[in-house]
């Protein structure tokens, strides 16, 4: 055999045995799947840049409409009261105890909203977050009903304290939504 042949028949077998090595650790069940096990911290901090780089890359060319309307936001308002607060909490409003046992856990979208565009908001909450608890909305919401998600979403990091809690009072009492003040 040349060099180079007996370089690739090298390979070949170091790159067998790898896969075999693989499979016998899929198979033999060491890997545990408990969401109570989390991540090394290396694999968890990759996993989170994956998903990071996947979200702004399907965000390209999204074409984002006017979001400042106060009717949008306030739709989205009451559409984030009804459907993201069990697993997101709110100020004031703790997550569920469906949220407390998930991992990775959902993230206070009053912290993190802002770290996000609305193309890549948008993109989050129309294709959820796979192997997580977030779910695709697409399949039951209309892109109007998930384009007033973000436009709540971009003024709700900037409510002020107090503010959250006293919108949802007032909904919860006259089924309408208050003013909402942000900046
Ligand atoms: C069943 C639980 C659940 C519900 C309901 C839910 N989410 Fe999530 N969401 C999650 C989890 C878990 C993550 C974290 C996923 C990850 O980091 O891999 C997440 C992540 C997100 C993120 C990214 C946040 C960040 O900073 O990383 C956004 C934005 C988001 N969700 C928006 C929403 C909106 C809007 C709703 C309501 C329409 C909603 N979610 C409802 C579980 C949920």
């Amino acid at each position: 055999m040349t060099t180079s042949l007996k370089l690739l028949a090298g390979f070949a077998v170091a790159a067998s045995v790898a896969i075999a090595a693989g499979l016998a650790f899929v198979y033999s069940g060491y890997y545990d799947v408990a969401a109570t096990t989390p991540h090394f911290d290396t694999t968890f901090r990759l996993m989170k840049v994956a998903m990071r780089q996947s979200v702004q890359r399907h965000a390209r060319g999204v074409a984002v409409p006017e979001l400042d309307d106060p009717v949008k936001v306030h739709s989205g308002f009451r559409n984030f009261h009804g459907m993201c607060v069990a697993c997101h909490g709110a100020p004031g409003s703790e997550p569920s105890e469906i949220a407390k046992g998930l991992y990775p856990r959902a993230p206070d979208l009053s912290k993190t909203a802002s770290s996000w565009t609305p193309a890549e908001l948008f993109v989050i909450i129309k294709n959820g977050i796979k192997m997580s608890g977030m779910p695709a909305w697409e399949p039951t919401h209309s892109g109007d009903e998930m384009w007033a998600l973000v436009a709540f979403l971009r003024q709700y990091p900037t409510m002020p304290a107090g503010e959250y809690q006293e919108a949802v009072r007032y909904y919860e009492a006259t089924g309408k939504t208050n003013e909402m003040h942000h900046h």
